[in-house]
C-alpha cells in the first residue's frame, strides 16, 4: 500500500467508536419473550484480557498483535488513553488490533484528561501504570464511574510514591503524578480485587526491586498469566493459603501475538437465558473458563442447570470450552460466599435465574457488589421486585423466593432503572425473556461498554 493510502487507512482504523456512550439520550427498550434459544453463537472477547492485551502491548517494544479483542467502549477507552500516552494502536480488522509499545517506563505525559467513560478496569489499571512513570495525568469518567471508590488503588500507589488529588470521597475526577523512581512495596489486599492487585503489579513493572501483592482470596489471574507471557519476571507462591505474587521491577516486555477467548461474563447472560427459557438448546462457542472466572457455571450446575462443557481446549494460554446449555428446572440453593470472587460480575444474572428457580436462593458476602458500576444489590432487588419477583435485600446479599418456572409478571408502568450499569440492563433483558408482559429497561446504551452485539445475538439465538 502506498504511504498516503496507508496513512488514511490507519487514521480510519484509529477511532472506530466514540468512547462516550452518553453523547446521545437514553435508549429505553422492552424485552419480551422471544421463544427458545437455539443454534450456535459466539460471544465477544474477554473484557479483562482485552484491556490487559492493550496495556501490556503498549509497554512492550515492537508489535503486539491481538485477535478477538472486545471492541466495547470500555476497551476503546483503554486504547485511547494508551495512545494519548504514546503507544501506536491500530485496528487492522474485525477484532484484530496491532500495538506498537513504548517500552516499560516509556509512557509520555498525556496532553488532555484521560476519559475513562464507564470503565473501572481502565481507570484503576492505568493509575497503576502511571504510578511509576514521572508523568501527571487526570482521569474523568461518566456519572457511574465518578461515584466509584478509587481509594483502594490510591492507598497502595501512594505508598509506592505516587501522589493524588481526587474528588471528595476518593473519586473521579482525579489528578495523579507518578513517582520516578517508585518504591517497591509488599501489599496485602484488604478487598478481594483483581483491579487493585493488577494496579500494584503494573506499578511494580517500572519500580526498582521486587513488588509483592499478597492475595488472601484468589481473584482473576489474567494479569499474572499475561505478564509472564510477555516475559516479566513474576512469581506466585502460596504461603499459609495466601497467594504471594511478586514482580521484578525494571522489567522488559517482549511483544506477543494474543488470541482473546470469549468472555464468560458475557456468555453468562445467554447461559441463564437458555436455562430459563422453555425449549432452549444453545451452543455457546469459545467461552473462557479460567477457574478464577467460572463460578457461575458451578453454581448453576448445583441448581440443576444442564450445562455441558464440550471441546475443552486452550486458547491464548486460557482454558476454553464450548457450552451446550438446555432449558432446565432450577432449584434454589445457598450460594457459598467463597465462590463470589470467581463470579463477581455474574451475580445480577444469577439473581434472575434464582427468581425462576424452585424454592429459595440465599446469597451473602457480596458487599463488593455495592461498589460496581452501580450498587448491584440495591439495583437488582428493585428491578426484580418491579418485575414481580419475591426478593429480600440484606446488607451483603439477596434472598430470592423463586417462581418454580412460572414466568415473572414483567414491569408495569415504570421502566427498570439501570443506573448506567450494563450488567443490570442485560440481566433484566434476560428476565424479560421469562416474563409475561416483558421488562422495560430505561437505558440500553451502557450495554455497548462490554457487549455491543448483545441484542443482535439475542435475536440470532431466538430466530
Ligand atoms: C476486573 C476485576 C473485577 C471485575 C471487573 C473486571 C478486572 O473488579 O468486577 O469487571 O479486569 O480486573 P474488582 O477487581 O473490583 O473485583
Amino acid at each position: 500500500m502506498c504511504p498516503v493510502k496507508a496513512l488514511i487507512a490507519s487514521r480510519r482504523n484509529r477511532k472506530p467508536f466514540v468512547t462516550n456512550i452518553l453523547s446521545s439520550g437514553p435508549t429505553p427498550k422492552r424485552f419480551a419473550p422471544l421463544g427458545p434459544l437455539r443454534g450456535t453463537i459466539r460471544v465477544p472477547g474477554d473484557k479483562s484480557i482485552s484491556h490487559r492485551s492493550l496495556m501490556f502491548g503498549a509497554l512492550a517494544v515492537g508489535e503486539t498483535k491481538v485477535s478477538g479483542l472486545l471492541e466495547g467502549h470500555d476497551v476503546i477507552a483503554t486504547a485511547d488513553a494508551l495512545r494519548a500516552m504514546g503507544a501506536t494502536i491500530d485496528r487492522t480488522g474485525e477484532g484484530e488490533w496491532s500495538i506498537h509499545g513504548v517500552g516499560v517506563g516509556g509512557l509520555l505525559q498525556p496532553k488532555q484528561a484521560l476519559d475513562m467513560g464507564n470503565s473501572g478496569t481502565s481507570t484503576r489499571l492505568l493509575m497503576g501504570l502511571i504510578a511509576s512513570h514521572g508523568i501527571t495525568a487526570s482521569f474523568v469518567g461518566d456519572a457511574s464511574l465518578s461515584a466509584r471508590p478509587m481509594g483502594r488503588v490510591i492507598e497502595p500507589l501512594s505508598q509506592m510514591g505516587a501522589s493524588f488529588t481526587s474528588s471528595p470521597g476518593g473519586t473521579l475526577p482525579l489528578m495523579m503524578t507518578g513517582s520516578l523512581p517508585a518504591v517497591p512495596i509488599t501489599y496485602r489486599l484488604p478487598v478481594a480485587s483483581a483491579q487493585v492487585k493488577s494496579a500494584v503489579l503494573l506499578a511494580g513493572l517500572n519500580t526498582p526491586g521486587i513488588t509483592t501483592v499478597i492475595e488472601p482470596v484468589p481473584t482473576r489471574d489474567h494479569s499474572e498469566r499475561m505478564l509472564k507471557g510477555f516475559g516479566a519476571e513474576l512469581t506466585v507462591v502460596e504461603v499459609d493459603e495466601e497467594r504471594h505474587i511478586s514482580i521484578h521491577g525494571d522489567a522488559e516486555l517482549s511483544p506477543q501475538t494474543i488470541t482473546v477467548p470469549g468472555d464468560p461474563s458475557s456468555a453468562a447472560f445467554f447461559i441463564v437465558a437458555a436455562l430459563i427459557t422453555e425449549g432452549s438448546d444453545l451452543l455457546i462457542e469459545n467461552v473462557g473458563l479460567n477457574a478464577t472466572r467460572a463460578g457461575l457455571i458451578t453454581v448453576l450446575q448445583q441448581m440443576g442447570g444442564d450445562i455441558e462443557l464440550v471441546n475443552q481446549r486452550e486458547v491464548g494460554g486460557e482454558p476454553v470450552a464450548d457450552l451446550r446449555v438446555k432449558h432446565s428446572r432450577l432449584t434454589g440453593i445457598e450460594v457459598d460466599p467463597a465462590i463470589a470472587p470467581s463470579m463477581i460480575d455474574e451475580f445480577p444474572v444469577l439473581f434472575v435465574a434464582a427468581s425462576l428457580a424452585k424454592g429459595r436462593t440465599t446469597t451473602s458476602g457480596l458487599d463488593e457488589l455495592r461498589v460496581k458500576e452501580s450498587d448491584r444489590l440495591a439495583a437488582m432487588a428493585a428491578a426484580l421486585k418491579a418485575s414481580g419477583a419475591i426478593v429480600e435485600e440484606l446488607e451483603d446479599g439477596l434472598i430470592i423466593e423463586g417462581s418454580d418456572g412460572t414466568p415473572l409478571r414483567g414491569t408495569k408502568d415504570e421502566a427498570i432503572i439501570t443506573h448506567l450499569d450494563h450488567r443490570i440492563a442485560m440481566s433484566m433483558a434476560v428476565a424479560g425473556l421469562a416474563s409475561k408482559s416483558g421488562v422495560e429497561v430505561d437505558d440500553t446504551r451502557p450495554i455497548a461498554t462490554s457487549f455491543p452485539t448483545f441484542e443482535e445475538l439475542l435475536r440470532k439465538a431466538s430466530s
